[in-house]
């Protein structure tokens, strides 16, 4: 989605806008542009459609000189990615500069309001709203003309400004989408993402909803919404400029896979003792007093929490509902006593899913947050007490494979966590879990090893154009995962479909040239699944099953090609399959010649519902 940078200091801006832009690039974009105030007092707008290469050569011809500015990155929401409606947007006097994230909802009420006092404007955003907005507003100081343009705008929304008659300040605003900023020697930074900023500091202020902030080449001073001055903490980033790099690897996706390992070590070493399971932010009674667990998430980690199900259901016998946070947060969910909700996301930034929690949390449910982003919006709206965090580091390419890998993990030992206090689960079973868990990163490691084995598959089957993804139990929900990346990364036609429903309907289309992935991980359901490849290969279709080495030999009569994982335990163990699908989906995307890190039409961090 979009991404907003911010730079004033003693430094050609124009430069430390195109990089800080190039760090945000991955949650993906369709034009970009960049404000800088020169010598002279003009505010120079350069901006283009398509890939940040265009605005770079707009650049050579048109250049900018000044040491402040703001820079943007556009995912088009209302109006088509074109060189008019690309950030940054102008008043009407062309000395006030916008970039803005997210969606204001009663844009078109605005914009009539203007239209009707003789305002015209060029394109169709938005943001150009808020431009015009400003410019007739303004009095002679931005800081409080900012604190009035809150009270008109509903929505989500960051917004950074450029006023050319305050020349040695720059101004943001926030409410909904997220802003962070910082300052060092002279220089401060405004960005969209954390990622933004790390080339230059890893002490950030993360700014709270209806926050202004002022930036000086002296520091960041925030107001509240009513103007008041709110001293503020710093907060330190623990990922590395060099964790946000691709360090060497083709593509992030891939460099993010092989993190996996590592991920998993840090999310299982954070101090979560199974059989010590004071970290959940949930209590003894009320663990033992829970009817009903509810999951809402977005993509791949509503896929985590599909796992989850089988795993709360299974160690801490809970019932579980998970549902796509965009469907959950407007069917006026009936709240229960006694229910535990929990929201799921790698980001922290995810509209749907922060809405999804902010409605549970107005009914009075009881509300925890997984998430992979410390400081996030969820996390915060969910409360620093009330956030179990995953340590998968920066996530970067928009396919999520570490933060689902880690999200999965962290479901696992929560379903013990719970069980334990709910005395549903024996110590001996968590201990047996706990070592598992223990050893995950050593055979997440071996599985890594199955990569050019992947590589040479996807060439035999990159003719495919339909591949189906099929499992039972937590191989279901990790058919789910493998269909999503594949066509998210491939652009192929992929579903999943539980194997016990392939009968039902799915298997008409199954047929010579197609391709079936199967995930059979668990023991307590091989036999069946055995049976549906059977009926899956008597079609024509072929078979490409992943499953442990113990079930090897029973399996390998069933197909035509084998993936074979190590042991582990069985609620771990499709973690470990999912390894091969995503190495699957970015060999396939590798093949056809797609965009891997930053798929068509998608964006990273979805911060529009
Ligand atoms: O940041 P979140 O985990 O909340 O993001 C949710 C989805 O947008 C995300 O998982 C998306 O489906 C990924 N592109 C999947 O690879």
């Amino acid at each position: 989605m979009c991404g907003i940078v911010g730079y004033i200091g003693q430094r050609p801006a124009a430069d430390i806008l195109l990089h800080g832009l190039e760090s945000l690039s991955y949650r993906g974009y369709d034009s970009a542009g960049i404000a800088v105030r020169e010598e002279n007092g003009t505010v120079a707008v350069r901006k283009s459609s398509g890939k940040l290469e265009r605005l770079k050569q707009l650049l050579k011809v048109q250049p900018v000189s000044g040491c402040e500015g703001i820079g943007h990155t556009r995912w088009a929401t209302h109006g088509e990615p074109s060189d008019v409606n690309a950030h940054p947007h102008t008043d009407e006097s062309g000395r006030i500069a916008v970039v803005h994230n997210g969606i204001i909802e009663n844009y078109d009420l605005l914009r009539s309001r203007l239209e009707a006092a003789g305002a015209v404007l060029k394109g169709q955003t938005d943001t150009e709203v808020i431009a015009c907005l400003l410019g007739r507003m303004y009095g002679g100081s931005m800081l409080d003309t900012l604190l009035e343009l809150q009270k008109l705008l509903q929505g989500r929304y960051a917004i950074a400004v450029m006023c050319g008659q305050e020349p040695g300040r720059l101004f943001c605003v926030k409410s909904g989408s997220p802003l962070v900023a910082a300052h060092r020697e002279g220089e401060s930074f405004l960005a969209s993402d954390i990622p933004a900023l790390l080339f230059h500091s890893r002490d950030v202020l993360i700014l709270k909803d209806r926050e202004t902030a002022v930036l000086t080449n002296e520091g960041v001073q925030v107001y509240d919404e009513n103007g008041r001055l709110c001293p503020r903490e710093t907060f330190h980033v623990a990922w590395s400029q060099e964790s946000a790099e691709k360090n060497g690897y083709a593509h992030y996706m891939l460099k993010e896979i092989h993190e996996q390992p590592i991920a998993l070590e840090k999310t299982f070493e954070r101090g979560n003792d199974l059989l010590r399971p004071e970290w959940l932010p949930v209590d003894r009674e009320t663990a033992r007093n829970l009817k009903k667990v509810t999951i809402a998430a977005c993509g791949t980690a509503y896929h985590a929490g599909v796992l989850a199900k089988y795993a709360l259901e299974t160690l801490a016998r809970l019932p579980v509902e998970v549902e796509t946070a965009g469907e959950y947060r407007y069917r006026q969910p009936v709240a229960q006593k006694n229910e535990l909700f929990i929201a799921v996301s790698q980001s922290g930034e995810t509209a749907d899913t922060l809405a999804a929690l902010e409605e549970a949390r107005k009914n009075g449910v009881r509300s925890i947050a997984i998430c992979n982003t410390v400081g996030s919006s969820i996390a915060r709206a969910a409360g620093e007490a009330n956030t179990l965090y995953t340590c998968a580091g920066p996530e970067i390419a928009v396919a999520s494979t570490k933060a689902y890998l880690t999200q999965a993990e962290l479901f696992v030992m929560i379903s013990a966590a719970l069980g334990m206090l709910r005395g549903t689960l024996p110590v001996q079973r968590a201990l047996e879990i706990r070592n598992a868990l223990n050893e995950l990163p050593k055979k997440a490691r071996q599985t890594l090893l199955l990569q050019e084995q992947i590589r040479q598959l996807c060439e035999r089957f990159s003719h495919c154009e339909h591949v189906f993804f099929t499992g039972r139990g937590m191989d279901y929900a990790l058919a789910m995962e493998g269909a999503l990346k594949l066509k998210e990364v491939s652009y192929l036609f992929s579903e999943a479909y539980a194997a016990g429903e392939l009968k039902h309907g799915p298997i008409a289309l199954l047929q010579s040239g197609r391709l079936v992935v199967a995930g059979i991980t668990q023991p307590h359901v091989m036999e069946k699944m055995l049976a549906n490849l059977q009926e899956i290969r008597a079609r024509k279709a072929q078979v490409l099953a992943i499953c442990p080495e113990k079930m090897a030999d029973r399996v390998k009569p069933h197909t035509d090609e084998m993936l074979v994982i190590p042991d582990t335990d069985d609620c771990l163990a499709p973690l470990l399959a999912a390894v091969p699908m995503q190495l699957f989906a970015y060999f396939m995307a590798r093949i056809r010649g797609c965009d891997v890190d930053q798929p068509r039409n998608l964006a990273k961090s979805v911060t529009v519902e």
